[in-house]
């Protein structure tokens, strides 16, 4: 697979992109700082969630957390609090733990250069060239799941992107993209995402309103909606559960943190898993986590366990809880 670049051809895709970024760029609550650490904040918040669930966590987060000082002499668990229901939870306890780093290692100054973004916990090559481009202003290329999208639609190619070898031909260009005009890194970098969520979309694409339309190889040879391609994803699983809402007074019935392995940090309702669905329930909920896909019944006879820990209503919120049972919680008290 050989690209032929030709510098003139980026400098005009970079310009397009930058200036199209300029006129369209959404207001976002990480767009109107330059401090490494809110951005680095949002761009661990943004890998694997939508930008409308992100914003009111990021806001919350920063209010109780704004700066690292104060992120690296928090507990794990009140780090958790604030992270409850965003998912993927390493994110947040590798924040908590790469704050403490910066802060003993680094002398609480984030640092600067690649080498040592990519020495911390929770930072990739993604998030370290999303925190040099758009905090430092340093040339340097990131790749997520949007730019591969982008890029792989307009140079029309055509290798199964999950492949390293792909993966490489992708990096070298987001590399050889990456402007060199400090006035312009930040922009490309964010106007590149943002090309990657409004417009050049899994579905729905808006080729009409995309600023590089003319040159984009996949629109030109109708390959839009079949780029990228990718082997199929691992096979998604699904199980069942049933889970007990018991009242006693003011308390409700929990078991302690641990007893669910896919939350290892969290209390949960009483709950089993199951083969098949249960034939009589009250309600029914669903919740994902990473490949498998939860179907929830909540019961409706209590059954009364050995292991379970009676907490009062009004302590609910300070407790850890993963957001299906808070939906389920909600729905029923
Ligand atoms: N997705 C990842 N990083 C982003 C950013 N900085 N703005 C919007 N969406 C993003």
């Amino acid at each position: 697979m050989a690209i032929e670049l030709q510098s003139v051809s980026i400098l005009k895709f970079q310009n397009q992109i930058v200036s199209w970024f300029n006129k369209n760029a959404r207001k976002l609550p990480w767009r109107e700082t330059s401090d490494p650490y809110k951005i680095w904040i949002s761009e661990v918040m943004l890998q694997q969630t939508q930008v409308s669930t992100v914003i009111p966590y990021y806001d919350r987060f920063l209010k109780r957390f704004p700066n690292l000082e104060s992120l690296a002499a928090s507990t794990e668990d009140e780090v958790l609090k604030y992270w409850e229901g965003l998912g993927y939870y390493r994110r947040g306890k590798n924040l908590r733990l790469a704050a403490q780093m910066i802060v003993e290692k680094f002398s609480g100054k984030f640092p600067d250069t690649r080498e040592e973004l990519l020495s911390i916990p929770g930072i990739g090559p993604y998030s370290a060239g999303a925190i040099l481009s758009i905090a430092f202003r340093k040339t340097a290329p990131a790749l997520d799941g949007n730019l591969i999208r982008v890029y792989a639609r307009f140079y029309g190619i055509q290798d199964d992107v999950a492949e390293v070898k792909t993966l490489k031909v992708l990096w070298k260009l987001a590399g050889e993209h990456a402007p060199d005009d400090s006035k312009m890194t930040r922009e490309f970098a964010e106007g590149m995402m943002e090309l990657g969520a409004l417009i050049c979309t899994p579905k729905n694409v808006k080729c009409t309103e995309c600023p590089v339309s003319k040159n984009c190889v996949a629109l030109k040879k109708d390959l839009v909606a079949l780029l990228p391609r990718k082997r199929p994803d691992r096979k998604r699983e699904k199980l069942y559960e049933q889970v007990w809402l018991q009242r006693k007074k003011n308390k409700v019935a929990f078991y302690p943190k641990g007893s669910d392995p896919k939350f290892p940090d969290f209390m949960r309702l009483p709950h089993r898993f199951l083969k098949a669905p249960p034939i009589l329930y009250e309600k029914k909920f669903k919740y994902s986590v990473t490949h498998r896909d939860f179907e929830v019944f909540l019961m409706k006879t209590s059954t009364v366990e050995k292991r379970i820990i009676w907490l009062d209503r009004a302590k609910l919120q300070e407790i850890l809880l993963p957001a299906i049972d808070r939906k389920i919680i909600r729905s029923a008290l």
